[in-house]
């Protein structure tokens, strides 16, 4: 049977994309960052995940701001990376598992989670940065990939406990699968960030803390919070957060954590990393 062994949580910055692109993870401004990313790439060539569930939101770029769905899952062979203005990112084509994404959005929708059905769809650096920063730059990604897309870009968002009990859906499809696979959740976004108007470069280290803390100790309060609170305290990109309670959904409840990295500035965001073992 397919196994979620692990849950990764990761910001999904495009700089740090462009870092890797131009070949500038070196640099002082991204050494300490990148510096953090060396034991989760360790951790994942370990780990040998045969497939990654990747939570991740457009930016308005594959989706257009005409309609974006609030839950999506992308059920095709592959997954071109977009063109975000600058050209596509030069990675490699994303490779989906179209048998696993059929039985996860078959369960899911019979489960009450309306999912849209994407046959076709390019992915942002939303999907594409947290492949960077866990695996480098391999010629081919390690991994297949099923993207499940959420709507944290345009009014209204899921709430948090929306978001953790697909999370727990999620988990419930993948046990039920009869393959034997190796699965890994990403949960992406965050951390605190505002990238525009008068509190573009918010950041706020001690509740981006807490919310790290309480994935593993008390995901509860994390599932009430109010979106306002994203708002106020983690700036109106903040709610990107709710996308990690997916993951974190997806685990059981005895999770350990194994590894952190948290790391100011990348951009205008705190860029921050997780890894929960499932026991
Ligand atoms: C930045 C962060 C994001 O999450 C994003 O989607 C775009 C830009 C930034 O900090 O620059
Ligand atoms: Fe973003």
């Amino acid at each position: 049977m397919a196994k979620i062994i692990a849950g990764i949580g990761t910001s999904h910055v495009p700089a740090i994309g462009v870092a890797v692109d131009q070949g500038l993870t070196q640099e002082p401004y991204w050494k300490p960052l990148f510096d953090g990313y060396g034991p989760v790439r360790d951790w994942m060539a370990q780990a040998k995940p045969d497939v990654v569930i990747l939570v991740y939101n457009d930016h308005c770029v594959a989706f257009s701001p005409a309609s974006i769905p609030t839950f999506a899952i992308g059920v095709g062979d592959e997954f071109k990376p977009a063109d975000e203005g600058w050209g596509p990112r030069p990675v490699p084509v994303v490779k989906g598992d179209s048998a696993l994404s059929w039985h996860l959005a078959e369960s899911l929708v019979l489960d009450e989670f309306d999912l849209t059905i994407m046959n076709q769809m390019e992915v942002d650096h939303g999907l594409t940065v947290p492949l960077s920063i866990t695996c480098g730059q391999p010629k081919e990604w390690p991994f297949k990939v099923v993207p499940i897309e959420v709507n944290v870009v345009l009014f209204p968002q899921p709430t948090g406990r929306r978001c953790f009990a697909l999370g727990r859906a999620i988990r419930k499809a993948v046990e039920a699968y009869p393959e034997d696979l190796r699965v890994v959740v990403f949960g992406t976004g965050g951390m605190s960030h505002q990238i525009h108007g008068e509190r573009a470069g918010l950041i706020n280290k001690a509740w981006d803390t807490a919310f790290l803390d309480d994935l593993t100790a008390d995901p509860q309060r994390l599932t009430a919070m109010p979106h306002v609170e994203y708002m106020r305290e983690a700036g109106a990109e903040g709610i990107e957060m709710i996308m990690w309670l997916i993951m974190r959904g997806a685990l059981g409840d005895d999770t350990k954590e194994v590894y952190r990295h948290y790391h100011v500035p990348a951009s205008n965001t705190a860029a921050g990393l997780i890894v929960l073992e499932n026991r």
